[in-house]
Formats: C-alpha cells, sequence, structure tokens
C-alpha cells in the first residue's frame, strides 16, 4: 500500500532547503508526496518564528490538524523548525495532535526519529541541543526546481540584533567544511542543477567558527570552478561583515551574480545601534560605494523594518533619505514584529501600530519609484536570462530571472526553451516589480 507524506513549509530559504531534506528523508523511507495533506500519512509542518503573522497563520493550521487527523487516523503530525525550537515541549502539552517535535539542529536526523516513533508511538520532541552541527546529509534530495538547489553552507546565527528571534531557535555559528559543500554541488551538476544558492543567515562570516578569515571569498572561488556551475547566489549578507575582499571576489568571479542583497534594516544611525547592528549609516553608504565601485552594474536589495521601539518621524525619514539615496533595485519591508525574549521587545516606545503601517506605505511608495527607475534603466539591453518556465497566468509567456535576479517574462516562441537553460532576451518594457522582452 502507497504511503503519502505532505509538507507543509514557512520561512525563510533555509527552511525550504530543510523542507528538501525532510522530503528526501521520507522518500528514502518509501513515502510519496501528496499535495493534499487531507490524505497524507505523514505531515510535516515546517515552522517560522520570526514574525507574529507567521506564528499565528501557523497556530491555525496546527489547530485544523486536530480534524484532519480525526478523519485519518494513524496518520503521524510532525513539527519542525524554528517553532518547534521555540516552544519545546510546550507544544506536545498544549496540542495533543502533535506527534514529533523537532528542533533546527536535527533536520538530517528524521528519518530515525520517524521511525522510532512508528514502532513505539511514544510522542517525543528532540530539539535541546543547539550546538550539534547537524549530520551530513546522504539521503535523496527532493528538490522543488530542477535547475536551481538550496545549499546551506552555515548553520545559526551568533549576530543578535536586538528585534530577530533566529539566534534563539537556530543557535550558534556552525560552519560545514567546503569540501562537503563542493561534494554536494558537484552532485547536483551531475543531476542537471545549474544554479546554486549558498545558504546562512550571516555568510559573510562563514568559517569564522573554525577560526578562518575570508573562508567566504575563498569558498566563492571554489565553488566558482566547479565545471557545470552557471549561476551562484547566496544569501544573506550582513553588512558589517561583507569585507572588501569578497566583493572584489565577486566581481572577479565568473558565474557569482552581481546581485548584493545587503539588508540595512533602518537609514537611522541611531536605530541601527538600538537594533545592534554593528554599522551605522555612513559604513552602510561606504559598502555600496565598495560594491559599486568593483561592479559598477550591481543590483542592489535590501530588508527594511519600520517602527523598531523608539523609531521616531525623524528617524524614519532617514530612512526613506536612504532608499532615495542608495535607490536599490528591490527591498523587502516589514512592519517590526515584538517578539518576546528579544532585548527590543521590552525597551519602552513601541510604536503604535497604525504608525508603523502608515510608515510601511510611505516607505513601499518611495522604494517602488525607485524599483521602476532601477529597472527602467535596463530597457533597450539584451540580457542574458535564465529560464523557469511558463509563466503561471499565461502558459503563452515564459518567465526567467537576470544574474540581478530581476523577473523577466517574454513571448514563447516556436520552441520552448528548457527550464535551466540561459537565453538572451531584449528588455523593452519595465514595470516595478517585472520587465518584458523579446529573445533575441
Ligand atoms: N539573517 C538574515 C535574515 C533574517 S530574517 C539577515 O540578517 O538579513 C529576514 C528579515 O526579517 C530580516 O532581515 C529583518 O528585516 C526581518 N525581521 C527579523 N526579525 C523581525 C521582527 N521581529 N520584526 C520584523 N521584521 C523582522
Ligand atoms: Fe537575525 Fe540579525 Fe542574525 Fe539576521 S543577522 S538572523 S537579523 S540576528
Ligand atoms: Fe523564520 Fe526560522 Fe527562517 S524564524 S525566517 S524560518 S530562520
Amino acid at each position: 500500500m502507497t504511503r503519502y507524506y505532505h509538507i507543509l513549509n514557512y520561512g525563510c530559504q533555509m527552511n525550504e532547503s530543510d523542507a528538501e531534506h525532510y522530503a528526501g528523508q521520507l522518500l528514502d523511507l518509501g513515502y510519496t508526496y501528496t499535495p493534499d495533506y487531507h490524505e497524507a500519512d505523514v505531515i510535516i509542518i515546517n515552522t517560522c518564528c520570526v514574525r507574529e503573522s507567521a506564528e499565528k497563520k501557523i497556530l491555525g493550521k496546527i489547530g485544523e490538524m486536530k480534524q484532519v487527523k480525526r478523519n485519518h487516523p494513524g496518520s503521524v503530525l510532525c513539527v519542525t523548525g524554528c517553532m518547534a525550537q521555540e516552544w519545546g515541549r510546550e507544544m506536545l502539552k498544549k496540542y495533543p495532535q502533535v506527534d514529533l517535535l523537532l528542533g533546527t539542529a536535527h533536520v538530517n536526523s528524521f528519518s530515525s526519529i520517524l521511525q522510532n516513533y512508528l514502532s513505539s508511538h511514544d510522542r517525543q520532541g528532540l530539539f535541546d541541543d543547539l550546538t550539534v552541527m547537524p549530520q551530513e546529509f546522504e539521503g535523496s534530495f527532493v528538490r522543488k526546481s530542477s535547475f536551481a538547489a538550496w545549499v546551506p553552507i552555515m548553520y545559526g546565527c551568533n549576530n543578535f540584533c536586538t528585534y530577530c528571534i533566529v539566534p534563539y531557535v537556530r543557535g550558534r555559528e556552525r560552519s560545514r567544511e567546503p569540501e562537503a559543500i563542493c561534494r554536494e554541488i558537484r552532485r547536483a551538476v551531475s543531476l542537471g542543477y545549474r544554479e546554486f544558492t549558498l545558504l546562512g543567515q550571516n555568510v559573510n562570516s562563514y568559517g569564522k567558527d573554525r577560526g578562518e578569515k575570508e573562508a567566504f571569498a575563498r569558498l566563492l572561488e571554489l565553488v566558482d570552478a566547479i565545471p557545470g556551475v552557471e549561476r551562484i547566489r547566496y544569501m544573506t549578507s550582513h553588512p558589517r561583515d561583507m569585507s572588501e575582499e569578497v566583493v572584489r571576489t565577486i566581481a572577479q568571479s565568473r558565474h557569482v551574480c552581481r546581485h548584493f542583497h545587503i539588508p540595512v534594516q533602518s537609514g537611522s544611525s541611531r536605530i541601527m545601534k538600538a537594533m545592534n547592528r554593528g554599522y551605522d549609516r555612513e559604513k552602510y553608504l561606504d559598502l555600496v560605494r565598495t560594491i559599486r565601485k568593483y561592479v559598477p552594474d550591481a543590483v542592489l536589495s535590501t530588508d527594511l523594518i519600520v517602527g523598531f521601539p523608539g523609531e521616531t518621524e525623524e528617524d524614519f525619514e532617514d530612512t526613506l533619505s536612504l532608499v532615495r539615496e542608495v535607490c536599490f533595485d528591490d527591498a523587502f519591508t516589514f512592519i517590526y514584529s515584538r517578539r518576546s525574549g528579544t532585548p527590543a521587545a521590552k525597551m519602552p516606545d513601541q510604536v503604535p501600530d497604525d504608525v508603523k503601517k502608515e510608515r510601511l506605505d510611505r516607505l513601499m511608495e518611495v522604494q517602488n519609484a525607485c524599483s521602476l527607475e532601477r529597472n527602467k534603466r535596463l530597457v533597450g539591453r539584451t540580457l542574458p536570462v535564465m529560464v523557469e518556465g511558463p509563466s503561471r497566468s499565461n502558459p503563452e509567456v515564459m518567465s526567467g530571472r537576470t544574474d540581478g535576479n530581476n523577473l523577466v517574462l517574454w513571448p514563447k516562441g516556436e520552441t520552448e526553451p528548457a527550464p535551466g537553460s540561459i537565453v538572451p532576451v531584449r528588455i523593452e518594457r519595465a514595470q516595478t516589480w517585472l520587465l518584458k522582452g523579446r529573445v533575441e
């Protein structure tokens, strides 16, 4: 009899990567994916707790699973990821429908934990130790994409930005060995993968836990030299730790994308300090200048938080002026969310919700104008675009990404190019979120 699994995934790229590791282990145990979790024998909810909105949505799903499990006796509900880590055993107490809890350091031990549960029926959690290095993954990979692969290069974060829960749920920085990373990439190349995104909460401190300097630059060089690797991306850079050496290495590389995602969070030096970001406005702008010196055509994107405790109208205007000054190609904008256990949650002068919302709207308006302006500069140019496939809304239109990660749409010709191949597209129109063109 076929046994089915389903994974509900929330959160960042690290979680998407973890979900692929869970899927691979289930495949190796003989399970088959089903798109309908009502018929799944194993359901994984891979959770995120970075903002309250994510947590609320996930608690709703866990609640719904009570009935889903009642209709499908014998099914196993596993809660994994950052919320499992944050809640610990409390989750098992509060939600009897949860059978297994797995913290973030144990992602690659899932298979043995599930097998234990199936023979013992002991509801249990494994999440105490955030200092262990996750086992190297030896199983099958079940990747969503047929050409782009996530590759974790390090786990955890040492930064303790005062608003952020991640260091508490992902533990301290632990870097994988460069050989293990390259082996994984070579294996994926042999399966047809062309684009690799190196993942870590702060990739610029890769190797520092082993006392190595500039290890991230050296890793980029190693991956750049692997035959068959077409594009290399990485997430996320911390502006404090992004060295000139890394920027130079990227500029000289053949395959590292000229896209720099450098989360600034705020434009006010006072707020950056209260956030414990380790740089101020001037240092950040210096980094932007360094990037543009080595890579004049660099695509820049960022993350921004509005309404951090104590943020005044003047601080917020500093954010607007920084966004205008840098003119980012893209930005992820967030309303500050109070996360209990983090220092900012206890800070005075929490900003009222309506003020936060109003600031977010104003910020998005400024950013959208920048995105459009930046996209317009590409009109008339022919860019290499990696094909993703037919667009979801119109199968007659193809979609893909530039080196700078801009989304591009173009009419499908007589032959449909294969996902992962690179085609030259002449850009004819620019919108805020995308570019439209024609294959040359
Ligand atoms: N390690 C990465 C990603 C962290 S989470 C980094 O440092 O950039 C991704 C983004 O979520 C952060 O950059 C930040 O902008 C946002 N974020 C984190 N905690 C938040 C909070 N409590 N409220 C609102 N946004 C938050
Ligand atoms: Fe959170 Fe800061 Fe670490 Fe990013 S660098 S994960 S924002 S603590
Ligand atoms: Fe969320 Fe955990 Fe990522 S809290 S953003 S899934 S590291």
